[in-house]
């Protein structure tokens, strides 16, 4: 059975039943095709190495684990965490013929030890959805999932003004998006990822700058 109850009431990425079963086809419908286009720039600029460990969360129907799959060899590997089971449903069935993928059925924003370390992490329209404070429990489970030199690619809305934009884009991003979008897009995500261990950041912009992907390098030891 899907969750009934959020675990964060005005989250808009705990999604409901229809929106869940139906994800691919409401996004590519809503963005007029632009969402797939995008996402594949964002996955070419993970420069994904042919035997890489990836872990994706909040990975949703796998279909950006489709993507990056494409760039692995026999020896790499993707490990896509969510807790919906319409989602799980869809990942299992876009991944049918092939072993290299795992879905486990996780909470992201609670501490969890999958006992595996990766090459990359990537998040992908998740992070903003969640409450500022459970942000860093999910940066930080990135932080303890990765190799050391691996790296963190966080896929989701830029750092801007909302005061800034033109009125049309305003309204359009006030009525789809949750009120912790609109904190998200005010923090400084170099700086936090920063106290949590990473560091040499890159970025890449998309849909007119209000899109990034950010990637951070974790910093010291390796998983505890
Ligand atoms: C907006 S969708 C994005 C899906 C995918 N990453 C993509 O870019 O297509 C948000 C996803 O996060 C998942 N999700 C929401 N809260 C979660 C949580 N606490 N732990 C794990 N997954 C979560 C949802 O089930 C959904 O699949």
């Amino acid at each position: 059975m899907e969750i009934k109850k959020k675990i964060y009431p005005d989250s808009g990425v705990e999604l409901k039943e229809f929106t869940a079963k139906n994800y691919d086809a409401i996004m590519n419908l809503a963005t007029l095709g632009f969402y797939k286009g995008f996402i594949k720039k964002a996955i070419h600029h993970m420069n994904i190495q042919p035997g890489d460990q990836i872990l994706d969360l909040g990975c949703g129907t796998g279909s950006n684990a489709k993507l990056m799959y494409r760039y692995l060899n026999e020896k790499g590997h993707i490990t896509g965490l969510d807790i919906s089971e319409h989602m799980e449903r869809q990942f299992r069935y876009n991944f049918k013929y092939n072993k290299r993928t795992e879905f486990i059925k996780q909470r992201i924003d609670v501490p969890f030890n999958l006992q595996k370390c990766y090459d990359k992490v990537f998040i992908s329209f998740v992070i903003h959805g969640f409450p500022h404070e459970i942000r860093s429990i999910v940066i930080q489970n990135a932080h303890n999932h990765l190799k050391t030199g691996g790296k963190f690619f966080i896929l989701d809305f830029a750092e801007f003004d909302m005061d800034n934009m033109p009125a049309l884009h305003r309204f359009i991003f006030k009525k789809i998006e949750c009120k912790y979008a609109f904190d998200f897009i005010k923090r400084n995500w170099k700086e936090l990822l920063n106290k949590i261990g990473f560091h040499s950041f890159t970025e890449h912009f998309y849909v007119k700058n209000y899109i990034r992907l950010l990637s951070a390098q974790k910093n010291g030891s390796q998983f505890k």
